[in-house]
């Protein structure tokens, strides 16, 4: 095991503790012979025996009673270059590392398969739901069309912890770190570059097609203001950061994006660290996979499932036969950004004067884009130099449009600050809720 902190604590409690009914599962004793750390004297949540714990990775790569070796370190440079080494010294590996997937999968499964080795990641994707598997095997016999996903739990805690107890942005990112959700560094999380590494290795499995992490639009929740979130709530809207993976004729779009979503949706219901993943298969339809996205012992149940698979030898032959991991499919082609149409919300702050609404409607009219409804509440405290928020939903317009007419009120003597537009997603489904 490389790596003792929040999912590798988890792991090794178990492996520790509960060897015996693990071993049932696979017919073979299961062992833990040695754990790596950079500091062994330091004091941690759950304390390894000083037996197995070592600081060279060398003891570990060259024992030949070691088989398995389980990535936990995080990051990209120092997991690569220990994965490639477990591989080539002859070791399967288990990793929950999607930074280090999405950024060299396809050199690390090459690598892997030249060794006769294979390498399994089931906690790197929506922690604790056993999704990897159930596209991989459960839905195999499907084309899958659309994935729309949840797929970060610190950003779900933190949007869930500002609306429904008023917390603030900083407080709810500092609950998620002490819960152990977060990434190392949490801009990891907020950015929505976790949730676009997570999409880079589903939507590769899901579509068939090597997904690359820079075709991803990304953008997090680190600009969601409170304000937005309180008066999408007077319209029946929550907001969750969605990773969106949808596939147009031979094309493919990635995205990764706040969105709000009404109320009575199903996903608008997943709270807190919860994940959860819309699949869409031609033979299945809708199918929903949902729970823990994100903590030590969620993670460590993918992990655990992980390392079961290997030493039960199932791992080693789905690795070898099946050809959908993205060392051995072909790259993706890429749909246009912008394309889809989608109702949309827009915040605008306007001087309090006559003409400023009429300005605004005259832009998205001209653009071709329909209102669905305005609302002003002006603040009885409300001084003449104080912008007035104004809170514009249109019916469904392509969203180049609308980016485009906002850029516009930007240009306007009557708007204050830079204006607040976000897509709301009516209905999932392959064509987007078309
Ligand atoms: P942590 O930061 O809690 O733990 C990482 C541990 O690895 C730390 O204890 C760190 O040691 C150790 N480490 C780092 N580099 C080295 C090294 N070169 N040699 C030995 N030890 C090293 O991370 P998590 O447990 O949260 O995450 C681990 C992996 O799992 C990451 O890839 C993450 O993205 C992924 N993951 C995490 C989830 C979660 O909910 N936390 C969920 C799903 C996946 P030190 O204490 O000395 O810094
Ligand atoms: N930091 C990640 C999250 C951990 O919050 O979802 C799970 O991958």
């Amino acid at each position: 095991l490389l790596g003792v902190g929040t999912v590798g604590a988890a792991v090794a409690r178990r492996l520790l503790a509960g060897g015996e009914p693990l071993a049932r599962r696979v017919g073979r004793p299961l062992l833990l012979r040695h754990v790596l750390v950079r500091d062994p004297a330091r004091r941690r949540s759950f304390q390894i025996p000083s037996s197995i714990l070592r600081t060279d990775v060398g003891v570990i790569l060259n024992d030949d009673e070691t088989s398995i070796v389980v990535e936990l370190i995080g990051g990209v440079d120092d997991a690569r270059r220990l994965t490639f080494d477990a591989v080539r010294a002859g070791k399967d590996v288990v990793t929950a590392n999607k930074a280090l997937l999405a950024v060299h999968g396809r050199e690390i499964f090459a690598a892997a398969r030249s060794a006769g080795r294979c390498v399994t990641f089931e906690g790197a994707v929506a922690g604790g739901i056993p999704l990897i598997e159930a596209i991989r095997r459960g839905l195999a016999a499907n084309r899958i069309d659309a994935v729309y996903g949840i797929l970060n739990g610190t950003c779900n805690y933190i949007l869930t912890r500002m609306i429904d107890n008023g917390a603030s942005y900083a407080h709810a990112l500092g609950e998620a770190q002490r819960l152990g959700y977060a990434e190392a560094d949490p801009t990891t999380d907020v950015s929505g570059l976790d949730a676009a590494h997570k999409l880079a290795i589903l939507a590769s499995l899901a579509m068939g097609r090597c997904c690359d992490l820079d075709r991803i639009a990304v953008k997090g929740i680190s600009d969601i203001d409170l304000i937005d979130l309180t008066a999408a709530a007077e319209l029946g809207l929550v907001c969750k950061l969605l990773a969106i993976a949808r596939r147009h004729g031979g094309d493919i779009s990635l995205a990764v994006e706040p969105r709000f979503i009404p109320r009575s949706h199903p996903l608008a219901a997943v709270s807190g660290p919860f994940n959860a993943v819309s699949v869409y298969g031609d033979l299945i339809g809708h199918c929903l996979f949902y729970g823990p996205g994100a903590g030590g012992d969620a993670t460590a149940s993918a992990v655990l499932a992980d390392i079961l698979d290997v030493a039960s030898g199932n791992a080693a032959k789905t690795f070898a036969a099946e050809g959908v991991l993205w060392d051995q499919t072909p790259a993706a082609t890429y749909a246009p950004a912008g394309e889809d149409a989608s109702p949309h919300y827009i915040r605008v702050g306007l001087v309090d004067r006559p003409g400023g609404i009429a300005q605004i409607a005259t832009i998205l009219g001209n653009a071709g884009i329909s209102i669905a409804s305005i609302i002003q509440h002006e603040s009885p405290y409300q001084q003449a130099s104080d912008p007035v928020p104004v809170v514009v939903t249109t019916h469904p317009a392509r969203q180049r449009d609308v980016r485009a007419a906002v850029t516009r009120f930007g240009e306007l003597k009557e708007v204050l600050g830079a204006p607040v537009c976000i897509p709301v997603l009516e209905k999932l489904g392959p064509g987007g809720g078309k």
